[in-house]
């Protein structure tokens, strides 16, 4: 572990180990990363990328994004070093009325590899990954047309050594300030890698059933699920309801004036009792 956030300045954070990443056997088969020391957007090089027929299974992973891109048309910024901010090329098989699960599977996946080193990390309907409330991780799922056919670049922004005062938002957080300490981004890595792989490629292959296991087991995770939601829909509509579950194509359903609305694309914040609107 590296020193806790707040004590740690931006020069004694460790770098990327390439050769550990490119190793035999280090990550699942079909992945290849490339670790670039600067880039606009990760997501931005690896849609380039796409459109010039590079294969599914390319990661490039960037020590510092100087542009980079959230959702919303929101920027994402984070210290060189300071973070996880990767983008990883997919050219999914399944039919285009499943790509919507890609976003929250991808979201799921970094939840549940946080789980799995100690972190009580949820789910926001998407994408966002919290840890008590805070947001820790951010993912941008974009389509990219390209002559080899659609493809997706799943990109991830997770905060790592981040300290309180280079976090955009007080609302945010990153993994040393919630552990006291920063874990290997080398080793965080290939566990991120390993799990989005393995719940791509069940999705991939198992149809109609692993769509409603993964939709069983995303609102298990799911921190909006049962929670007072404020969500801004896209044709600037604000909906206030009652998140109740997520449906078959991973709808977000809110319930509100005794009717239930599944939302396929909109901004959530969770409101607590006392900022209920009064209607
Ligand atoms: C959000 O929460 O608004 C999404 C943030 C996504 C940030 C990641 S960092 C790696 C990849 N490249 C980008 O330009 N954006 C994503």
């Amino acid at each position: 572990m590296s020193p806790a956030a707040d004590e740690s300045p931006a020069t004694d954070r460790p770098p990327l180990d390439s050769t550990a990443l490119s190793a035999d056997g280090a990550l699942l088969p079909g992945l290849r990363v490339e670790v670039v020391e600067e880039t606009g957007s990760t997501n931005a090089l690896v849609a380039e990328r796409a459109r010039a027929g590079e294969p599914e299974g390319l990661v490039v992973v960037a020590e510092h994004q100087t542009a980079g891109r959230g959702r919303l048309d929101r920027r994402w910024e984070t210290p060189p070093r300071a973070a996880l901010t990767f983008s990883v090329l997919l050219r999914p098989s399944v039919a285009p009325a499943s790509w919507p699960w890609l976003p929250l599977l991808a979201g799921h996946a970094v939840g549940k590899t946080l789980r799995a080193v100690g972190h009580d990390a949820a789910v926001k309907w998407p994408n966002d990954v919290l840890i008590d409330g805070r947001k820790v991780a951010g993912l941008l799922v974009e389509r990219v047309d390209s002559p080899a056919g659609p493809a997706a670049v799943v990109g991830i922004g997770l905060n790592v050594s981040t300290s309180r005062q280079e976090l955009p938002v007080p609302e945010a957080t990153s993994l040393a300030l919630e552990a006291g300490g920063a874990p290997d981004r080398t080793a965080l890595l290939v566990d991120l890698l390993a799990t989005l792989g393995e719940s791509y490629a069940a999705w991939q292959a198992g149809g109609a059933a692993a769509e409603a296991r993964l939709a069983e087991s995303y609102a298990a995770a799911c921190d909006t699920v049962g929670r007072e939601v404020r969500v801004d829909l896209p044709a600037a509509q604000t909906l206030h309801g009652r998140a109740t579950g997520v449906d078959s194509r991973g709808r977000l359903l809110v319930e509100h004036d005794g009717t239930t609305t599944a939302v396929a694309a909109g901004d959530v914040v969770h409101v607590r009792a006392q900022e209920r609107p009064q209607d």
